[in-house]
């Protein structure tokens, strides 16, 4: 039987192994939120990179720029990681470069360290992506982004309703895994509730933040997109095929 784990910061991340395994990046506020948003809008690809220099080279190759840090829009850039932003009609077929405090570093971390496959997850795409990962019959690897190395309430939260969905088909032995399928089932009649008293929660709070993107981030099932790594960028994976009969299970690409 496939396993699932829950990891709950990438700092962890070292001590797991992941090759051949689905690494599900969680990033709920807001990373993993936005980029769900961004390939519903028609996003062409996306492209993770580790520093605001970084990302700022990019902007001479027609990519737009979007670099977030503390939670706040770096100054100079063309967005920051506001679920709202990326609902802009503008982004339509556009190539984005992209970085994060924490989401898109655990998704280069999870790739360089030789996952199977990296695909990204937010509660506006958990059903479809919880379908898709029972398609494949693979080891799940839930990766929470956290804060900065250190654990966060929402990504663990989110992990805990991966579990509750398809848990029951997988063998689950490792507590982190646990612990997330018991804090899901505690909280899951107030979701948006749990996660407003969240340390992320209050730091949009504290930064007097226009838009409620929590409110946004714990939308359930807006969308049927899945977005997975292919090579450098983060794309739309292609809608899931019937399998073939004779196919065996592969890793989500
Ligand atoms: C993220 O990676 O999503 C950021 O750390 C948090 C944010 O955008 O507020």
């Amino acid at each position: 039987m496939h396993s699932i784990e829950v990891i709950f910061t990438p700092a962890l991340l070292p001590l797991y192994e992941i090759k051949s395994k689905t690494v599900v990046i969680i990033d709920i506020l807001r990373a993993t939120s936005s980029m769900c948003v961004a390939f519903h809008t028609g996003v062409n690809k996306i492209l993770p990179v580790s520093t605001p220099e970084e990302c700022r080279i990019f902007k001479d190759f027609d990519f737009i720029i979007a670099a977030e840090r503390n939670a706040e829009k770096v100054e100079g850039f063309d967005m920051g990681n506001s679920p709202f932003e990326y609902e802009n009609p503008f982004l339509k077929g556009k190539n984005i470069a992209f970085t994060t405090t924490n989401g898109t570093k655990a998704i280069r971390l999870a790739k360089n360290m030789g996952a199977g496959a990296v695909v990204i997850g937010s509660f506006l795409n958990l059903d479809y992506l919880c379908a898709r990962l029972k398609e494949k019959k693979h080891d799940i690897v839930l990766l929470c982004a956290g804060w900065k190395d250190k654990y966060n309430l929402e990504d663990t939260l989110f992990a805990g309703a991966v579990i509750s969905r398809i848990g029951q088909g997988y063998s689950i032995d490792d507590d982190a895994s646990i612990s997330a399928l018991s804090l899901f089932d505690h909280h899951r009649d107030n979701l948006e509730g749990l996660v407003r008293r969240s340390s992320h929660a209050r730091r949009f709070t504290r930064l007097h933040m226009q838009t409620d993107d929590v409110a946004f981030c714990m939308q359930q099932n807006l969308y049927n997109i899945l977005p997975v790594i292919e090579g450098e960028y983060i794309v739309a994976a292609k809608p899931a095929q019937p399998a073939a009969p004779s196919a065996a299970g592969s890793v989500i690409g």
